[in-house]
């Protein structure tokens, strides 16, 4: 089956096409340069760049698979959640593609895609089932009990910011561009991160809630205090990493244990993190659990991950209408 995947739920414009299990194309626009200036994603000038760039890296993508448009076999669109006037970019041009060719459309859950990251790569040994998965990236931060391909049970969730909008906000307030959390992993590199006692929100709650915006606060709450001082920027950014690590990984490895899990898997843009990656490798080899990242290529959002969560939902017979609608909240649940 060949099935063409399109991502715009908030500021990288996407589009995959795979065959089967194999990815044929995979391109992904970003828009840093657009939102770096403000610090932040600014959603009209996101969904005014995803339109002047689907139509083409569109095309592109399929050049790139070798095939024609008319092979398609079906179109898989990111519905949301996400921002509604980016999603609606997607969403014209998918159903655009889909009745003009007269194939399937599939609307694709973007944490559903996340999480789907992990079979793309035919090279990686797949997570046995039943898994943990965290989704956690600059809009999610959320843990699901994953019985079956596509079938997810919320074990919990943030309860205020995402992990990413947290290294992303204390990246600002340390004077470092926009996305951050590269550069506050980068800048961690050269930082003690024993150094500043930082909170661990939530970690004494038996729940498998998170809390960043405590963390995000007592680190503007330190920086001011200690004066901006520079010569300590490095620790800040290193102590902050440790925390936000610290939290994701044991409350992650909790839920697994209680869910009798033998692996978890650990996907969304802050998964590329590697001191978060060290976390939960060391956290996993002491409980004897297995832990899974998809390729750093596929941590980001991408549109392979939602070809493939399509093309799960494709063959197992789901099909939306073309008054699929945009959804700025869509909870993940089994389908
Ligand atoms: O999955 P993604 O591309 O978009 C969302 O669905 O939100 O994730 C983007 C988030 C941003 O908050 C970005 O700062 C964060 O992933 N991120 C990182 C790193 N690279 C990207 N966070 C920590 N360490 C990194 N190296
Ligand atoms: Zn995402």
């Amino acid at each position: 089956m060949l099935v063409l995947g399109i991502e715009t739920s908030c500021d990288e414009t996407a589009a995959a096409v795979m065959k089967d299990g194999a990815v044929l194309s995979d391109l992904v626009a970003s828009q840093d340069e657009v939102h770096s200036p403000f610090g932040g994603v600014v959603p009209e000038l996101a969904a005014r760049a995803h339109l002047e760039r689907i139509a083409p890296l569109t095309r592109t993508a399929v050049e790139r698979a070798g095939i024609r448009m008319s092979d398609l076999d079906g179109v898989a669109v990111t519905a949301g959640p996400g921002l509604v006037i980016c999603l609606l970019v997607g969403l014209s041009a998918a159903k655009g593609l889909a009745l003009g060719l007269d194939r399937p459309l599939v609307g694709v859950n973007h944490l559903d895609g996340h999480l789907s990251a992990i079979f793309v790569d035919p090279g990686q040994e797949p997570p046995p089932f039943p898994f943990v998965g965290l989704v956690v990236s600059g809009g999610h931060t959320a843990l699901y009990l994953v019985r079956a391909p596509g079938d997810y049970r919320p074990l919990g969730q943030t309860l205020d910011d995402a992990a990413g909008e947290a290294f992303d906000k204390a990246a600002k307030v340390l004077g470092l561009p926009y996305p951050g959390g590269r550069e506050i992993e980068r800048l961690a590199l050269e930082g003690d991160e024993t150094a500043i006692a930082f909170p661990r929100p939530l970690l004494d709650r038996p729940d498998y809630n998170f809390s960043f915006s405590g963390l995000k606060t007592a680190v503007i709450h330190y920086w001011d205090k200690i004066g901006r001082k520079m010569e300590e920027r490095a620790d800040v950014a290193a102590s902050f990493q440790a925390a936000a690590a610290e939290v994701l990984t044991i409350k992650t490895l909790r839920a697994a244990a209680a869910a009798g899990a033998r692996a978890v898997v650990v996907a969304g843009g802050v998964a590329v993190n590697q001191r978060l990656r060290r976390a939960f490798a060391a956290g996993a080899a002491s409980s004897g659990v297995a832990v899974h990242f998809p390729p750093p290529r596929l941590c980001g959002d991408n549109a392979a991950m939602i070809a493939a969560a399509g093309r799960r939902l494709l063959g197992a017979g789901v099909r939306d209408g073309f008054d699929l609608p945009p959804r700025a909240v869509w909870p993940l649940y089994g389908r």
